[in-house]
């Protein structure tokens, strides 16, 4: 099967959140079968940077007025799998984030950057093109790609069937109705039962509507969505396509986070050989300025800094915390409110460490060094990070919604292996922490908590085979136009 899998960002060419994690272990896990799996994302300057191989490939010429593009053929770093990064000066050719400026500020040309995105992966979905190369499925992997079946649908004739996943709802890729005829579609395509989402033009409607099979990061959040709660307006229009849409939980890469043999954490640890857990909590203490007290029980959070993540609840539970003798390390970057929040908190609250930025070997320095991970997301589609700290024997702390609710069993019943509180309120989130510290000091409870959970099963192996099942399905259901 051929399959194209497009994305706004992959890890390791670029990475801003948990998509990037998928978008680089989806296809390689995809591809350790006999699937011929190829990703299209953005030459941004530093994906240009980071490939393997490159070579020139066909040009795609000027479809949207917005600049010259061609694509040029690379490989992933590490492993090996095909890109295609669609080269258009004019739109990606700038530094730092691909989403937003360095104000903060949504770069302004946001829809043409990322209907560009979308046309060049249509033009790949045509039989005929000029790549050579026809896919069978192309999967699709929020807003910034909600644009494929839009083209395709408009298209039509034998085109590759489409998958549309949802990472996370609340980014709707939400223009002005003016930007339409900037984009090549029909008019028509501007309407309730099609792209237009209360007087704008919506790119994440546009997957949601056209594509043939949808799916979101896990089946708690699946049906959440399909909710006034969780739907974001969206849910009618889910509750429409229920019969389309799956929740197929995502897996972790079990090379690049894995205790046992990651390089950027002191010492090498397993369940069993826990002596190397000690020395990364002695060594963040350190790094983060904490008094190196391994009797400390150590809360733990690395994430993006949006209301998404409950940051708010952190700031209000950590100084009770500390006054129980814990200590909390923190690395995030994203909104500023959250940033000058912690900031605030570190000053105000001896104990509390905060490190304002994006590293990802700080990330595994913290997952590995603390005690508890703290993730008390108001709601989350799927969540890696929670899998993560699993994997490194650091308790989540979580909401029991959406993949958290999916990955993490609360330790109340005897089994479990993290805190999970229900309703999304700080005394919630304070009690579980209470409860944390509480088993904390019940060293044989808490030493049996962290082998059941470093022995999760968390690869790809299975969601890899949900999407595959999925591919074979639409294919075998193929049909001229939807
Ligand atoms: P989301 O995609 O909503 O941000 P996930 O838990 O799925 O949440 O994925 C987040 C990913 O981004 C993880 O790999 C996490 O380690 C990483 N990450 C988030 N914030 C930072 C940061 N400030 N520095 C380094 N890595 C980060
Ligand atoms: C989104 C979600 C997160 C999920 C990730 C990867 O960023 O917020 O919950 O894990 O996508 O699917």
């Amino acid at each position: 099967m051929k399959i194209l899998f497009a994305t706004s960002e992959a890890y390791p060419l670029l990475k801003t959140g948990g998509l990037g994690d998928v978008a680089g272990a989806l296809p390689t896990a995809l591809a350790k079968g006999d699937d011929d799996v190829r990703i299209i994302m953005p030459a941004y300057p530093q994906a240009l940077n980071a490939v393997e191989g490159k070579r020139d490939g066909p040009g795609l010429g000027d479809p949207l007025g917005a600049g010259e593009a061609r694509l040029i053929e690379a490989r992933m770093p590490g492993s090996g799998v095909p890109v295609w990064l669609v080269d258009c000066p004019a739109l990606f050719d700038r530094p730092g984030n691909p989403y937003v400026g360095p104000d903060g500020r949504d770069w302004p040309d946001n829809h043409l950057r990322f209907a560009m995105l979308s046309r060049a992966a249509a033009m790949l979905s045509m039989p005929g093109n000029a790549s050579g190369w026809t896919p069978d499925v192309v999967h699709a992997n929020d807003w910034q790609t909600g644009l494929i079946p839009a083209y395709l649908h408009y298209w039509g004739g034998r085109r590759a069937r489409t998958v549309f996943t949802v990472h996370n709802l609340q980014y709707q890729g939400l223009f002005p109705a003016t930007v339409l005829g900037e984009l090549g579609l029909p008019p028509e395509s501007y309407s309730i039962e099609g792209l237009e989402f209360h007087g704008q033009v919506s790119f994440l409607k546009a997957g949601l509507f056209y594509s043939d099979a949808l799916t979101t990061v896990s089946p708690t959040y699946a049906r959440e969505i399909q909710t006034s709660e969780y739907g974001c307006g969206m849910e009618g229009l889910l509750r429409l396509r229920a019969g389309a849409l799956t929740g197929v939980l995502n897996g972790i890469d079990t090379d690049d986070w894995n205790p046992e043999k990651d390089s950027r954490i002191p010492k090498p640890y397993s369940a069993t050989r826990l002596a190397g857990k000690t020395t990364a909590k002695a060594l963040l203490q350190r790094e983060m300025g904490l008094p190196e007290d391994p009797g400390a029980p150590l809360f733990g959070m690395v994430s993006r800094l949006t209301s998404q993540k409950g940051i708010d609840f952190v700031v209000e539970v950590a100084p009770k915390l500390v006054a129980r003798g814990a200590q909390v390390a923190i690395l995030g970057s994203g909104d500023k409110v959250w940033e000058d929040a912690l900031r605030k908190l570190a000053v105000s609250s001896p104990g509390v460490s905060v490190s304002i930025g994006y590293d990802e070997s700080l990330a595994h320095r913290i997952i590995a060094g603390a005690d508890i991970f703290m993730m008390p997301s108001r709601f989350e589609p799927c969540g890696l990070t929670q899998m993560y700290a699993l994997r490194y024997g650091t308790l989540p702390l979580v909401h029991h919604t959406g993949g958290l609710a999916d990955t993490v069993e609360d330790v109340g019943g005897g089994r479990g292996t993290g805190f999970v509180f229900n309703k999304p309120e700080s005394t919630a989130v304070a009690a579980a922490a209470f409860r944390a510290l509480k088993l904390y000091d019940d060293k044989k409870a808490w030493k049996e908590t962290q082998a059941r959970a470093m022995s999760r099963n968390s690869g790809w192996e299975m969601a890899a085979q949900s999407y595959k099942e999925l591919y074979t399905t639409l294919v075998q259901t193929r049909h001229e136009s939807p």
